[in-house]
């Protein structure tokens, strides 16, 4: 059987490592889809640089349409990125009657079910593996490894660059900024890191995983979002006494009045698997009814990494592109008749434990004052600390950390109370809360 002809639009950092890997693997990858796949054609702003890395036995345009107004390729691999020109060519790949591989998560996370609908419509397949974790084939174990499965949650590290810049934090004692730059400088962050550090990124990526653990739309404006950017060293450090490790995490979670979403610093155990993934790794955590917990890790972003998951879904879509459309593994895992209207839960819903640090003056009392005002909230502790951290000398000497760790409580409740408790004239600052998952 004659190859199958591939269009390729963006030839940079997972545009390439895409065409190195297929054509360095070619023949085992034939074995495995049943006929070849062969990148044909390549659209690049630069064609010089394009030409330089596919040869001459590829055709390099600077124009993306041609590619997809050629009648001979059938599948289209967007690798642009962005919500800009990247939609209207996914769009218009798929009025061609075109299948799609894209890594592009921000895209899928803001216009997927517009573009999920079209392509439905059209009977053509959007494959997006390598746009959750990079390497890592989560959307697939979602989909289709877990299908016997009622998920009940989902937690992931699932943004290399924020995860670099937390190991940093606790190994060396860095500050987030100073930590910043060196990811800049090895290349992780972007030059612009804002989507990294302020959880845009990992809101994507858990929308994405949410949609396909639970049924429902892909709804990226209900997602709740904050990054670590406000993170200080000190909380690490105390976190580290009491146990715990601050990760990052994009966390979505079937609780009983809706389903959770959210991406935030958070306190996990020490000794879960998750608390140790250190540097730019993903890793992510899937708890299910019949299987128990699985855990998922590896490279969530690079090169050859990420091409790994776009091939991934090259030869999927290869093999499957003459079945019958109703027969194919549906976008979203559930077939279209059977998605959930199941609402996704304001942030004051999600129920959950917390990290409080609280600067106070080291007066007789003020302890007392603090845990009356959670009683009467009912909000239950777990554990209290009360340090003279490194930062408090000299003239401050006659002020302490008072840090606690609750039990779950309605977020709604905890933020009703620590605006209490921030008005007591012994919290001498602002009270830095982080939200803890026991992850069990
Ligand atoms: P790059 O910026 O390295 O590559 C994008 C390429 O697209 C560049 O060569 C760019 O050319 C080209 N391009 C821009 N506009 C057009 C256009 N209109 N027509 C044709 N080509 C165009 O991005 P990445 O490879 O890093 O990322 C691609 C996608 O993969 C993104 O959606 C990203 O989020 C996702 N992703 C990336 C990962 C990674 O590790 N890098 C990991 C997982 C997902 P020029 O440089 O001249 O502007
Ligand atoms: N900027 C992303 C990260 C790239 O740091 O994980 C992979 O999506």
């Amino acid at each position: 059987m004659k190859p199958i002809q591939v269009g390729l639009l963006g030839i940079g950092t997972v545009g390439s490592g895409t065409f190195n890997v297929l054509t360095r693997n070619q023949e085992e990858i034939k074995g495995r889809a049943g006929r070849g796949i062969e990148i044909t054609m390549v659209a690049d702003l630069n064609v010089e640089r394009a030409r330089s890395i596919v040869g001459d036995g590829v055709q390099v345009v600077d124009d993306a349409r041609k590619v997809i107004e050629n009648p001979d390729i059938d599948i289209v691999i967007e690798l642009i990125g962005g919500y800009g020109i990247a939609k209207t060519l996914v769009m218009e790949a798929i009025a061609a009657g075109k299948h799609v591989v894209t890594a592009n998560k921000a895209l899928l996370a803001v216009h997927g079910p517009e573009i999920f609908a079209a392509a439905s419509a059209k009977g053509v397949m959007v494959a997006f593996e390598a746009a959750v974790a990079g390497g890592i084939p989560i959307i697939k174990a979602l989909r289709e490894g877990l299908t016997a499965n009622r998920i009940e949650w989902v937690a992931g590290i699932v943004n290399g660059t924020t995860n670099f810049i937390l190991s940093e934090m606790r190994d060396k004692g860095l500050d987030f900024e100073v930590v910043l730059k060196e990811a800049q400088r090895l290349g992780y962050a972007e030059a612009d890191p804002t989507f990294d550090i302020e959880g845009v990124d990992a809101a994507h990526k858990v929308t994405l995983m949410s949609a396909i653990a639970f049924g429902i739309p892909v709804q990226f404006d209900k997602a709740y979002t904050e990054g670590i950017t406000k993170l200080s060293s000190v909380d690490i450090r105390y976190a580290e006494q009491l146990g715990y490790r601050i990760k990052l995490l994009g966390i979505t979670k079937r609780a009983a009045k809706g389903v959770e979403l959210r991406v935030h610093p958070c306190l996990v155990p020490a000794k879960r698997l998750i608390a140790n993934v250190e540097g730019a790794m993903n890793a992510v955590v899937v708890e299910a009814d019949a299987v128990g917990t699985t855990l998922y890790y590896g490279q969530g972003a690079g090169s050859e990494p990420t091409a790994s998951a776009v091939v991934a879904d090259l030869v999927d879509v290869t093999r499957l592109h003459t079945a019958d459309p109703t027969h194919r593994v549906p976008h979203l895992a559930f077939q279209p008749g059977a998605m959930s209207d199941e609402a996704v839960l304001p942030m004051e819903e999600v129920v959950t434990s917390y990290y409080l640090r609280m600067r106070v003056a080291d007066q007789t009392g003020v302890l007392t004052k603090v845990t009356g005002l959670l009683a009467e909230a009912g909000i239950s502790i777990d554990a209290v600390l009360q340090r003279e951290s490194d930062e408090i000398s000299g003239e401050d000497g006659n002020q302490t950390d008072l840090i606690i760790l609750t039990h779950d409580t309605r977020e709604g409740e905890m933020n009703a109370t620590l605006e209490k408790i921030q008005t007591l004239p012994s919290v001498l600052a602002p009270i830095v809360r982080i939200r803890k998952e026991e992850l069990n």
